[in-house]
């Protein structure tokens, strides 16, 4: 959702201030604003737009200050217009306030203050919030408890920083549901909604928890409950990412540089220790029923974790759509809801998280990044380690979470004997053997991608699809194709194809098989069998197939040939293909690659 960033310190902490939201941007990009406290005065300067763009249209970096807070926004209550961009000012222009989130009853809040004559600047949400810290501060003397006083009376989500000259030199940070980590150093102190923000300049953290209120100053900062005050002592912990590692390094985008990073973070999935993996598998084996969740790619991640449950360990697992988990799930003491998440901060997933523990159910999750709300949540995490994914659409996050859920599904299938410690060595050697192979892949193939993507660019339709564990893999690679394209694709199980899909096929309507490789022959043949169908209503067919399956390259219009690669890999490979399609397509059509159209990194409300 939106980011959030304020910095205090000695001296002038603009141009940090600005770097550490322009880290941000990811999270949302609409609009983009700065609040800076000044002597006895609040200046804020805001725009629509990304954080560069509003730089030059609102000269940010020209102001001046040692405390300020920024924001980069992602649209939810109130249209892209630069009064809708953050920060807000309250009526008496003593207080700013940035927000991520939602405030429910905000519509109840803003008719009680326009019964009392405070004029509204904006539509959104938040700006109630910072009216109510005027009126509060009238009351209670103090920005500390007009603010406690205020969150009393808001119903939502959020994550808040507020500055006041009431108090100079302060940053006030409140947590509730949304994300919130505040970043150390000797020379200035962060509060943030992740730590992107602050990595070029400390990875000392402390991540807040819901209903506590972190005070910053240059010199430190004291942590308390919003409920009763008491001081919360928590050591800070050294975040392992480094700036170097989130930066393009040298691509043209983040997303192409994450696929890129797979080999590297395929490797670091395939280092967590095996104690972690084989105690996943044991909450599965001992559990009464296992589901796994997520949402958008991390549903798909769970899509393939269940074919890879079910094949190597005999054990059907259920997998939910997070948002959908409320309506459908029936899990209680017993059970085990098993989370994806790259943010581990997704609202619809930690909502279904949060509802499985109510339930009793034993929860577990598999997240990437550290600290994030999901991974303090549950009973037991698997940290991924694929390191920062900046790009708004997941890739490495999403192949190493496939990984280990493959991975889990080896141990349990050793555990259980559906697999002999033979076959589970050999498939370990060829999980080992992967990244290499794709480094090899992506070196040699990424110019096949790319002419296949930019001779197809002009098909505005697609389907893709796939049967057995080709079908999640059609589903994601599809949902990729959207987001960064905008292109109609829709992925479907090739099996419905002949159910209803096939009356769009027409020689405008373009397809892309994704083939197992040919040892696994019904499979084969069913594939090879779909494709025929969409050809014979003259639809024009692409395909991702192995070097070795002539049968595929005579019937294809076009596509790549992969290298011939064990049967347990050689879907991941076809993703990654599916991934770099979907990139340099997007590329061709000229797409905000990194932050498309009408989405954001991180979605922390429901
Ligand atoms: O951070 P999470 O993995 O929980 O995010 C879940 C989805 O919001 C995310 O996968 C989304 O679908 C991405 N845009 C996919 O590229």
């Amino acid at each position: 959702m939106c980011g959030i960033s304020g910095v205090v310190g000695e001296g002038n902490v603009i141009p940090v201030l600005f770097e550490s939201i322009r880290n941000l941007e990811y999270r949302g990009y609409d609009s983009c604003g700065m609040a800076v406290l000044g002597g006895n005065d609040i200046a804020v300067r805001k725009n629509t737009g990304g954080v560069d763009e509003v730089n030059q249209k609102e000269r940010l970096t020209a102001l001046q200050g040692s405390a300020g807070i920024s924001h980069t926004r992602w649209a939810t209550h109130g249209r892209v217009t630069a009064a809708n961009a953050h920060p807000h000012l309250s009526y008496d222009g003593r207080f700013a306030v940035v927000h991520n989130g939602i405030i429910n009853n905000y519509q109840e809040l803003k008719t009680l203050l326009k019964a009392q004559g405070v004029e509204f600047q904006s539509e959104t949400d938040t700006e109630v919030v910072a009216h109510l810290l005027a009126n509060a501060y009238l009351e209670f003397g103090t920005v500390e408890d007009a603010l406690r006083a205020v969150l009393k009376q808001l119903d939502g989500t959020y994550a808040l920083a507020v500055i006041s000259p009431h108090q100079p030199d302060h940053i006030y940070a409140v947590r509730g549901g949304s994300p919130l980590v505040l970043g150390l150093s000797p020379q200035r102190n962060f509060a943030a909604s992740d730590v992107n923000a602050f990595l070029p300049f400390t990875r000392k953290a402390v991540y807040l928890e819901d209903g506590e209120m972190a005070v910053l100053t240059p010199q430190g900062y004291t942590l308390s409950r919003l409920a009763d005050g008491a001081l919360v002592t928590r050591p800070p912990q050294m975040i392992e990412w480094d700036a170097e590692t989130s930066r393009k390094g040298g691509y043209s985008h983040y997303m192409l540089k994450e696929i890129f990073d797979q080999p590297h973070t395929l490797t670091n999935a395939l280092h967590i220790p095996r104690v972690e993996i084989a105690a996943l598998a044991q909450s599965i084996q001992q559990a009464r029923s296992t589901t796994l969740m997520g949402v958008g790619t991390t549903y798909f991640v769970g899509l393939l974790g269940q074919y890879a449950f079910s094949q190597l360990a005999g054990v059907l697992v259920q997998v939910i759509s997070s948002d959908e988990f409320p309506e459908v799930a029936v899990v209680g003491p017993g059970d085990l809801v098993v989370a994806v998440s790259q943010s581990g901060e997704t609202y619809d997933t930690r909502s279904a998280v949060e509802l499985a523990k109510t339930s009793g159910a034993r929860t577990a999750a598999i997240v990437n990044v550290m600290g994030s709300t999901l991974s303090r949540l549950v009973d037991q995490v698997i940290m991924q380690g694929s390191g920062p994914e900046i790009c708004v659409v997941s890739t490495k996050a999403a192949l190493s979470q496939m990984l280990v859920l493959v991975r889990t599904a080896l141990e349990l299938g050793l555990a259980n004997g559906r697999l002999t410690p033979q076959a589970h060595n050999a498939w370990l050697a060829d999980l080992d053997a992967f990244p290499d192979q794709l480094q090899k892949t992506l070196n040699e193939m990424s110019g096949f991608v790319r002419n296949l993507a930019e001779k197809t660019a002009h098909f505005q339709n697609w389907l893709f699809m796939g049967r057995g564990i080709y079908y999640p893999m059609a589903m994601e690679a599809a949902l990729k194709m959207k987001e960064v394209t905008y292109l109609h694709v829709e992925g479907i199980p090739a099996g419905f194809l002949k159910h209803g899909t096939l009356a769009l096929v027409d020689e405008h309507f373009a397809t892309l098989a994704f083939f197992p490789p040919k040892a696994a022959t019904r499979l084969h043949q069913q594939t090879l069998a779909a494709v025929e169908e969409v050809k014979a209503r003259s639809g024009p067919v692409f395909g991702i197939y192995q070097e070795n399956d002539h049968e595929a390259a005579q019937i294809l219009d076009g596509g790549i040939a992969l290298p011939v690669l064990p049967a347990g890999v050689a879907p991941l490979m076809s993703l990654v293909v599916a991934q770099l399609f979907s990139y340099f397509a997007a590329l061709k059509l000229g797409r905000a690659i990194d932050k498309p159209r009408n989405l954001a990194k991180s979605v922390t409300v429901g």
